[in-house]
């Protein structure tokens, strides 16, 4: 992943978070009230682990947060996470999940190759793939938050989640850089 070593970045280490993005979802959190103490958690594409230290946080020693990465966490991660390495494609969600969760986020990112429209559609293939695991395993009034590429197949993505949930939002927060073409879009009220 590439390194900015930018205000975000400075507070992430002062503050003891292992990537700057913890912000981008502190920020959303912040607006749209999406963790609660409690709630039991899904974090797809979760690696270095910024958003587990902050999920962990939020949801609380009665919590629970489960993440999933193709790559493994070197940090120590408090009690109430579970990591798995897995390609989300190939994880056997039906077999491990048997209770469904209160939010699941998406922060995966595609390997990207610099052609626009070939980046949009694999980032669209990672949040159409966290729509159908939300499809099956996210509580009905749960929450689903996917970062996406704008371009190409996101109108499309965002009619996708219109269908699932009764409020959907785009944001973009301060700490995503501003010529990034990424987006989040936010599922509210599973219906
Ligand atoms: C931007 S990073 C996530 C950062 C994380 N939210 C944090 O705050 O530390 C994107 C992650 O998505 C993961 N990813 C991409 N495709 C995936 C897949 N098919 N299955 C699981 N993880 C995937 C990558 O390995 C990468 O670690």
């Amino acid at each position: 992943m590439k390194q900015i070593q930018d205000h975000y970045f400075h507070k992430a280490k002062k503050e003891g978070y292992v990537a700057r993005s913890v912000y981008k979802l502190q920020e959303i959190d912040q607006k749209y009230h999406l963790l609660a103490k409690r709630n039991r958690v899904l974090d797809l594409g979760c690696a270095p682990g910024s958003w587990l230290q902050y999920a962990a946080k939020q949801v609380g020693c009665g919590g629970e947060v489960v993440g999933i990465d193709l790559s493994s966490i070197a940090l120590k991660l408090p009690e109430n996470v579970t990591v798995v390495q897995a390609d989300i494609f190939e994880y056997p969600f039906r077999e491990q999940f048997a209770q469904p969760f209160d939010v699941i986020l998406s922060d995966m990112a595609p390997k990207t190759t610099g052609v626009k429209s070939v980046d949009a559609q694999r980032s669209c293939n990672l949040c159409e793939q966290a729509l159908q695991i939300a499809n099956e395993y996210l509580k009905p009034t749960g929450s689903l938050l996917v970062k996406a590429f704008q371009g190409g197949p996101f109108e499309q993505l965002r009619q996708q989640f219109r269908e699932q949930f009764s409020h959907v939002k785009i944001y973009k927060p301060k700490s995503s850089r501003q010529e990034s073409v990424e987006v989040f879009l936010l599922g509210l009220q599973k219906k």
